[in-house]
């Protein structure tokens, strides 16, 4: 899908500040630094519109994209940033849980893992977590450039045996902002969630 003007509307912290409007929405969620607001980016063929860093931590609010006025994304704060305090931790965790449990508009997350590791014990918890909100899941294992391409079916094995995968609400795709692979399968997801 092309989006022709992508605008940042928003940086919340608080529900008051989300948008008002009935658009339905998809999430970006991950550890932090594993590649979100470059997916974004890359989604929109815009560099530099969401803010990536090669320091973890770089994004702190929920932010609020709108499409030409037909979804919106949102780039939700990375977790297990280890370097943040804990009570700015926790803070973050409320904002983030608030978000993604009583979000109406909310139509299915994006939830990336590198696919060079294994599965944090925090990716576990939020698929499990989205899972019991019956959440829509992409997972979506980046930087797969970093992986040989022989082992890609390795790593989607892998993967969905660690999160002991359910097919029924959840999909998984490998993705590359590098050599630039995986945007069409991650949009075709979107779409057929959000129904643009
Ligand atoms: P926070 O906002 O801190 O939570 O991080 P984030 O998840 O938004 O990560 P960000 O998009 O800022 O990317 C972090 C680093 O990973 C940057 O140095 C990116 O250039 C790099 N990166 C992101 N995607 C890829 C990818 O597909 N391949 C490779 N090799 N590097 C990537
Ligand atoms: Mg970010």
């Amino acid at each position: 899908m092309k989006i022709i003007n992508p605008k940042l509307i928003i940086s919340a912290v608080a529900p008051k500040q989300y948008p008002d409007g009935q658009l339905p929405e998809v999430a970006f969620v991950g550890r932090s630094n594993v590649g979100k607001s470059t997916l974004i980016n890359t989604l929109l063929q815009r560099n530099g519109l969401a803010r990536t860093s090669s320091q973890p931590g770089k994004t702190q609010t929920l932010n609020f994209y709108n499409l030409d006025e037909k979804l919106y994304f949102v780039d939700v704060p990375g977790y297990g940033y280890a370097k943040v305090s804990k009570a700015q931790r926790e803070q973050f965790g409320q904002m983030v849980e608030a978000y993604l449990s009583s979000r109406k508009q909310l139509r299915g997350v994006v939830s990336l893992m590198d696919a060079r590791m294994e599965p944090t014990e925090d990716d576990k918890l939020m698929y499990n977590w989205l899972a019991y909100y019956q959440v829509p899941i992409l997972v979506v294992a980046t930087k797969a450039d970093k992986v040989a391409r022989g082992k890609h079916n390795a790593v989607e094995s892998r993967i969905k045996k660690s999160l002991n995968f359910q097919p029924q609400f959840s999909s998984l795709a490998l993705f590359s902002a590098v050599e630039k692979f995986g945007s069409q399968e991650i949009w075709d997801w979107i779409q057929k969630q959000s129904g643009v």
